[in-house]
């Protein structure tokens, strides 16, 4: 083997599948042997499930073990389910969670090496240069968007300039003055900072930028075109949630940019029925179920990510794929009876010139009906009331029938009535609970 250069791929990214199999099954069955024999929360969860480390002899054998849910990690709050203890760890992070406690989760040493291996990983798929300079405004702090960023772009060797999320005019100085190659944010987030060179008289475009790494919220193929134009630079997503490890459990190839290539080597993928629990093949949309196979401080067995997707075959990688998610089950509205996820509306509302890609949708409830309000910001120097504007809505208000299926009021905003995120963007706001 060639002295590996931190920019050349590793072996394992075109390994064969084979190969990848067997190294995901020594994998697994080591992670289920270390988490029954440490963490007495998987001890109890799979002797009441009636299996053993030992069972698991396939990689289909993993389908007899029990899921993990985040209320298996409430449950166990703080560190219940940690398989070292505490004084092993050398990190904590936790998301913040809408209700109640946080979820918090553990790495070692170890265990932080091969996040930031793998998120420099992803950002060399992503076309990072040697010299590249990386800005990043992912939020630092127990969110594990900023840290997991910024340690992998530190091993990737680049430059990195840790500036979180907020404070967006100095963001727009940072970037024009500092002359970053690539930037990791929320793509809701990177249309803010967008605004704002706007605002400034300064054309987005002309900026330095020459990457966007974008994920921790959902966003449509439709948003990817619309800030590469805006921005100029390739748009890549990168996903991960904290459960799981943080940023970089999969991400896209710049070479194809067709969904996030799973890092297999050290994430099992399974695609399941929501309702049923059974696995479903590769190709067949379900909620996204992952596997850690070299965690040491948490390992993760079968969690229920909540997330909607399909299994897609490798293509820049042998690696498996996962096709751009654009919805979770957590966002789905039901509008009499209806399903709707906020990408829908999204991408049908980014055909219209007159309106932003600034928006949130209201659920309401009249009488015994659900209704939904979806509130735009029209774009900078358009008039909500004018013709054009209006024309625009009445269009997509006929689209949201035609397409997805459910009657919407469409309420149009001028510059900044939509809520602003310094990170992810909520999307829905459901006031049928208040
Ligand atoms: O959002 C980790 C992350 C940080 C990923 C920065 C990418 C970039 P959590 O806060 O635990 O972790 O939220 C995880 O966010 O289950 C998805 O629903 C959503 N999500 C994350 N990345 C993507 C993406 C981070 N690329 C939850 N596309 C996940 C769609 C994403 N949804």
């Amino acid at each position: 083997m060639n002295t590996q250069h931190a920019f050349a791929h590793e072996p394992i990214e075109h390994a064969s599948v084979d190969e990848l199999r067997s190294l995901q099954l020594k994998r697994l069955q080591s992670t289920l042997q270390h988490a029954y024999a440490n963490s007495p929360v998987y001890k109890a969860k799979f002797d009441a499930a009636g299996v053993h480390p030992s069972d698991c002899q396939s990689l289909a054998d993993l389908a007899r073990f029990p899921f993990t849910t985040k209320s298996d990690l409430r449950d166990s709050y703080p560190y219940g389910m940690f398989a070292v203890p505490r004084a092993q760890c050398a990190r904590i992070h936790a998301s913040s969670g809408t209700t109640g406690k946080p979820t918090v989760v553990g790495y070692t040493r170890n265990d932080i090496d091969t996040w930031a291996h793998l998120v420099a990983r992803s950002i060399r798929a992503a076309g990072a240069r040697p010299g590249d300079l990386v800005h990043v405004s992912y939020g630092y702090g127990l969110f594990t968007g900023g840290l997991g960023a910024h340690y992998g772009a530190e091993k990737l060797g680049l430059t990195v300039v840790p500036f979180g999320g907020g404070q967006t005019e100095r963001q727009v100085q940072l970037i024009t003055d500092f002359k970053p190659d690539i930037i990791m944010v929320t793509p809701s987030y990177m249309l803010a900072i967008a605004d704002e060179f706007e605002r400034q008289g300064l054309v987005p475009a002309d900026s330095s930028l020459r990457i966007g790494i974008f994920g921790a919220e959902p966003w449509t193929n439709d948003m990817r075109r619309a800030i590469e134009q805006r921005m100029g630079l390739d748009a890549v997503d990168i996903y991960g949630l904290s459960e799981v490890m943080g940023p970089g459990v999969a991400s896209e190839c710049v070479e194809t940019k067709d969904g996030p290539t799973i890092w297999e080597d050290h994430f099992y993928p399974e695609v399941i029925n929501p309702d049923t629990g059974q696995p479903v093949a590769d190709g067949e949309f379900g909620e996204l179920v992952f596997t850690s196979l070299t965690k040491e401080a948490l390992p993760i067995i079968r969690y229920r990510t909540r997330d909607l997707t399909r299994l897609l075959p490798g293509s820049a990688r042998t690696m498996r794929r996962l096709e751009k998610i654009t919805g979770r089950s957590d966002d789905m509205m039901i509008v009499r009876g209806v399903n709707v996820f906020p990408t829908q509306i999204e991408e049908l509302l980014l055909k219209h010139a007159a309106l932003s890609p600034h928006y949130q949708c209201v659920l309401s409830r009249r009488g015994s009906l659900d209704e939904l309000k979806v509130v735009i910001e029209t774009r900078a120097g358009v008039d909500p009331q004018g013709s054009a504007a209006q024309a625009a809505a009445q269009q997509l208000q006929h689209d949201i029938k035609a397409y997805v299926g459910t009657s919407a009021e469409i309420e149009l905003r001028t510059e900044g009535g939509v809520e602003r995120s310094m990170g992810k963007a909520k999307r829905v706001v459901d006031t049928r609970q208040l």
